[in-house]
C-alpha cells in the first residue's frame, strides 16, 4: 500500500487538476483565501490611490506566488475553484453547498472576511472592539483524561459566580488514564418491559454471514475537571447524559480511527497520541471495514425488523388518538409499532471525502440505522449540479457520478437529484418575489434547498420523519442519542406558548430552571402586548390547504381552541420540526433573506415567518406535505431556512427550538450573553436587534454551533488530536493567530494531562480535519 491517502480524490478532480495545471489557467487563480497574510484593513482602504495600487499589485503578485509554489498548491488550488464556482453568492448563511466568502462590516466598526473555509480573519480598526472579543478565553475545554472526576465532583470553569471556587490548578486524578466502557444509547431490547410493549428487535450485523455485530461506541465515566458548562442549553433539559465524556478513540476507534489501511482502518489516529486506545477494539478486534456496504446492511437490518414498524399505507393519526389506539391493542396484548425516521445527508458533487467524514457517517449509520434496528435510515440526497448529466436515462452515468464524487461504500444510500428536475416536479409560474437578495433562481438549491427534501418524503411513504443533515456537522456522543432525546424531549413540550419559548436562547445561567424560563416567557408575552401563537394563523391573503378546506385541523382533538393557556395541548405530540437555532421573526431583524418570500400577493402585507438558522432540523410528513402542496397547488416558497418554519406557523403545526448544550469559548458576563443573543424584539431572537442580523453576527464566532463559528473546528480538532492555533492574541484574539496548541507532543508530555475527553455536544462548521486538508 502505497503512502497514506487523507483525502479521497475522485477521477474528475483530477482530471480537473491536471487541466488546471496548463500554465494559462493558473494565472487566473485568485489569490489564497486561506492563510491570508494579515494587511491591516485600514492600510488598504487608505486615501492615497497610489499607495494602494503599489500595495494591491505586490499583494496580489505575492499571492499568487505563494499559491504556485506551496507543496500543498494542489490542495489549496482545489478549494479556490470552489469559490470561484460560488462566488456569485454575496451572503451564504448557510447550506449544503459551502459558504461563499462574505464581508460584513460590524456596527463596531470592526471588518470581519469570512473566508470559505474556517480561517475567517477580525481585524480590529480603531479603539473599538465588540465587546465579546474582550472577553478571556477559557481553557477548561482543553485539558485531557489524566485530569478526568466523578461528575459530582466537577468544578466548570466557566459559568462561576464570584468567590466561587476555581477548579484550577488542576490536580491529576491519574497518572496512567481511566478506561473507558460502551455506551449505549438505544433502548435495552431484551428487557422484559420493552418485549412486552413492542415487537421483538432482531440484532444487525455489518456483513451477510452475520458474523460482524455492530461495534459500540465507548465513554469515560466522568468529566475532565474544569470543562465549562455550556452556556446556552442543556443537556440535563433533554435529557442528554451529562456523566460521561468522549475522547476520539472511544468515538471512532471502533469505526475506523487510529488503525492502517491493511488493517481495514481509517488510517487517521495513528498519527496523533493514543495511548490506552487499544481498550475500545478488546471485545470487537479492529473491525476491517475494507469491503463494507452500508446500503446493503441498513437493507438487511430493516428486512429482519419489518414487522416492528408501522404500515406506511395507514394515515397519520394525530398523538391523543394514536394513544387511545395503543391503550386499545395492549388490552388486546397486541404489540405497538413505531414509526421510522429518515436521516437525509445532503451532499454534492465535488465534496472533497476525506477519512474523517467516513468515520463520521460509518458512526451516524451505525449508531442510528444498525443499532436501532431500523428505526432509522440514512440516505445521502446527492445534488448533480450538471443539469445536462443524463441521471435517469443510463445507469452508467448515474454510476459514474457515484464513483466520481462518494465513496465506494456509501454507494447504496444515494439518491441523486438536480435543479433540473424541481423545474419539472414543480412546474409553472411562481409569481414575484418580495425580495430576491441572492439573485437565484426559485428551483436552485440556494433558495429552495427543501423542493428535493419535499419531494424525497413523497418519493418514502416508509418514513414519518425526516432530519436534513449536512456534511460539515458532528456530534461527539452517539448518535441515536442525540435523535432521540430531542425527539421525545420535543413530545413533551406543550404548545401553550411553545413559538414563544422558542424565539429565544435559553440561558441556564441567566434564566435559572426551565420552569423559571418558562415563566419568563410567559411574563414577557403579557408584557409585549403580543397575543401568544396557538393554532393556524390568519393573515390577509392566506390561502388554505385542501385539508382545511374540509374542516381539518393539525391541533391536536383534545386542545381546546379558545382556551390558549391550557398548558396540556400539545404533550404528548410528536414535533413537525425540531430545530436546533431559536425560532425567531425574521420581520425587521436583519436577516438578510428575511424578505425572501416568493408567489404572495405583493399588493398586501408579507406574511408573517419565522425561521431558524442552519436547516439542519426534523421535519414530519405531515409538514413536508403541507410545503409540497404550497408549493405546487399554491406556487408559495421562502428562503429555505425560513420556509418549513413558515409553513407550521401558518398552519398551526407543532414547531420547537431543541435547546442543546451551545458553547462560548469565551467567558462572557452572563448578562452579556442575554443581550447579545436575545437582543431582539420582547427580549427574544428575533426582529429588531436579532442575533442573526448581518451586523450582530459575529457573536457567534466563538461559539459551537453556528454556521460562521471559528471556535467549533479549533475545538473539534484539537480534539481529534491535531495541534491548533489558539485563537489568543493582541486583537482580541482570531483564528489562525496565537499560539499553536495541543497536538501529539503535547498531549504525550509526562507533565501534561493527555488527549481531549469532551462531554457530547454538537459542532459547526467543520470544514476540514486532518491538517494536511490545508497545506
Ligand atoms: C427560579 O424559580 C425559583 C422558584 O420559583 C426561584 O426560587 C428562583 O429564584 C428562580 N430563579 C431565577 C434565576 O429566576
Ligand atoms: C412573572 O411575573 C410574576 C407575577 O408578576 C412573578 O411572580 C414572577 O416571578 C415572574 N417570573 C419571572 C421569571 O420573572
Amino acid at each position: 500500500m502505497g503512502p497514506p491517502s487523507f483525502l479521497m480524490r475522485s477521477k474528475s478532480d483530477d482530471s480537473f487538476l491536471s487541466i488546471l495545471s496548463t500554465k494559462e489557467e493558473k494565472s487566473l487563480l485568485p489569490a489564497p483565501v486561506h492563510r491570508k497574510p494579515k494587511i491591516r484593513v485600514r492600510t488598504l482602504l487608505g486615501h492615497c490611490l497610489y499607495r494602494r495600487v503599489i500595495l494591491w499589485t505586490a499583494g496580489i503578485l505575492f499571492l499568487l506566488c505563494l499559491a504556485l509554489s506551496s507543496p500543498g498548491g494542489r490542495q489549496r488550488r482545489q478549494r479556490l475553484l470552489e469559490l470561484v464556482d460560488l462566488s456569485h453568492q454575496d451572503v451564504r448563511s448557510s447550506g449544503d453547498e459551502g459558504e461563499a466568502p462574505t464581508v460584513a462590516k460590524d456596527t463596531e466598526g470592526v471588518v470581519f472576511v469570512v473566508s470559505a473555509g474556517d480561517a475567517p480573519q477580525v481585524q480590529v480598526q480603531g479603539e473599538h472592539m465588540p465587546t465579546w472579543l474582550r472577553f478571556r478565553h477559557l481553557d477548561g475545554f482543553f485539558n485531557g483524561l489524566k485530569a478526568l472526576v466523578p461528575a459530582n465532583e466537577h468544578i466548570p470553569e466557566y459559568p462561576r459566580k464570584p468567590g466561587e471556587a476555581s477548579p484550577f490548578p488542576l490536580t491529576l486524578s491519574y497518572t496512567g488514564l481511566p478506561t473507558p466502557t460502551p455506551y449505549v444509547s438505544q433502548p435495552d431490547y431484551e428487557s422484559p418491559e420493552y418485549i412486552s410493549q413492542y415487537h421483538a428487535v432482531e440484532k444487525c450485523y455489518l456483513d451477510k454471514e452475520r458474523r460482524i455485530p455492530v461495534p459500540d461506541l465507548y465513554a469515560y465515566n466522568g468529566v475532565v475537571q474544569g470543562q465549562p458548562e455550556p452556556a446556552m442549553g442543556s443537556r440535563n433539559l433533554l435529557g442528554l447524559r451529562d456523566d460521561v465524556c468522549f475522547d476520539r478513540f472511544g468515538r471512532y476507534g471502533p469505526y475506523g480511527l487510529g488503525y492502517s489501511f491493511d488493517e481495514g482502518g481509517a488510517f487517521v489516529g495513528t498519527d496523533t497520541e493514543q495511548e490506552g486506545s487499544s481498550t475500545v477494539w478488546e471485545k470487537t478486534g479492529k473491525i476491517n471495514y475494507e469491503n463494507m456496504d452500508w446500503g446493503d446492511a441498513q437493507t438487511r437490518c430493516y428486512e429482519s425488523n419489518k414487522k416492528r414498524f408501522a404500515d406506511p399505507a395507514v394515515p397519520t393519526k394525530t398523538a391523543a388518538v394514536t394513544g387511545q389506539l395503543h391503550q386499545r391493542s395492549f388490552l388486546r396484548n397486541e404489540r405497538q409499532k413505531i414509526p421510522r425516521t429518515a436521516v437525509v445527508i445532503r451532499a454534492y458533487v465535488g465534496f472533497q471525502w476525506t477519512q474523517h467524514n467516513i468515520l463520521n457517517f460509518r458512526a451516524l449509520i451505525s449508531e442510528l440505522a444498525l443499532k436501532s434496528g431500523g428505526e432509522y435510515a440514512v440516505h445521502f440526497l446527492l445534488h448533480v449540479r450538471n443539469n445536462n448529466e443524463a441521471i435517469w436515462a443510463d445507469p452508467m452515468t448515474a454510476q459514474r457520478i457515484l464513483d466520481e464524487n462518494i465513496p465506494q461504500e456509501f454507494h447504496g444510500l444515494c439518491t441523486l437529484w438536480s435543479e433540473a428536475q424541481m423545474r419539472l416536479y414543480y412546474p409553472g409560474k411562481f409569481g414575484g418575489s418580495f425580495q430576491n437578495p441572492s439573485g437565484g433562481d426559485i428551483h436552485g438549491v440556494y433558495r429552495s434547498a427543501h423542493f428535493p427534501l419535499q419531494h424525497f418524503a413523497m418519493q418514502h411513504p416508509e418514513y414519518e420523519y425526516f432530519w436534513n443533515w449536512e456534511l460539515d456537522m458532528r456530534w461527539l456522543g452517539n448518535y441515536y442519542e442525540l435523535f432521540d432525546r430531542l425527539s421525545a424531549w420535543a413530545k413533551e413540550q406543550p404548545r401553550n406558548e411553545l413559538w414563544e419559548r422558542s424565539a429565544k436562547y435559553y440561558i441556564p445561567s441567566y434564566h435559572g430552571s426551565w420552569e423559571n424560563f418558562t415563566s419568563l416567557v410567559h411574563n414577557e408575552t403579557l408584557n409585549s402586548g403580543r397575543e401568544a401563537t396557538y393554532g393556524p394563523v390568519q393573515f390577509p391573503g392566506r390561502q388554505p390547504l385542501r385539508s382545511e378546506l374540509r374542516g381539518e385541523s393539525f391541533m391536536p382533538s383534545n386542545c381546546d381552541p379558545n382556551d390558549k393557556s391550557d398548558t396540556e395541548c400539545g404533550r404528548g405530540e410528536e414535533a413537525d420540526l425540531i430545530t436546533l437555532n431559536p425560532l425567531f421573526d425574521t420581520e425587521h431583524s436583519g436577516w438578510v433573506f428575511s424578505t425572501d418570500v416568493t408567489g404572495y400577493k405583493r399588493s398586501l402585507p408579507l406574511p408573517p415567518r419565522r425561521c431558524s438558522i442552519i436547516t439542519a432540523s426534523r421535519l414530519s410528513r405531515r409538514l413536508l406535505n403541507t410545503m409540497h402542496e404550497e408549493t405546487w397547488r399554491l406556487k408559495h416558497t421562502m428562503f429555505a431556512e425560513m420556509y418549513p418554519a413558515t409553513m407550521a406557523l401558518h398552519h398551526g403545526l407543532k414547531a420547537v427550538y431543541a435547546p442543546h448544550p451551545v458553547y462560548l469559548d469565551r467567558e462572557w458576563e452572563i448578562e452579556a450573553i442575554d443581550k447579545a443573543f436575545n437582543g431582539g424584539r420582547d427580549h427574544t431572537a428575533g426582529g429588531h436587534g436579532s442575533p442573526f442580523d448581518l451586523n450582530n453576527e459575529h457573536n457567534h464566532k466563538g461559539s459551537s454551533w453556528y454556521y460562521n463559528s471559528e471556535f467549533a473546528g479549533l475545538l473539534w480538532r484539537r480534539w481529534l488530536g491535531y495541534a491548533q492555533f489558539d485563537g489568543r492574541g493582541r486583537n482580541g484574539g482570531r483564528s489562525g493567530e496565537g499560539q499553536l496548541r495541543g497536538g501529539k507532543e503535547e498531549e504525550e508530555r509526562a507533565a501534561g494531562t493527555g488527549r481531549l475527553c469532551l462531554r457530547s455536544m454538537l459542532v459547526h462548521p467543520i470544514k476540514w480535519e486532518h491538517p494536511s486538508e490545508l497545506d
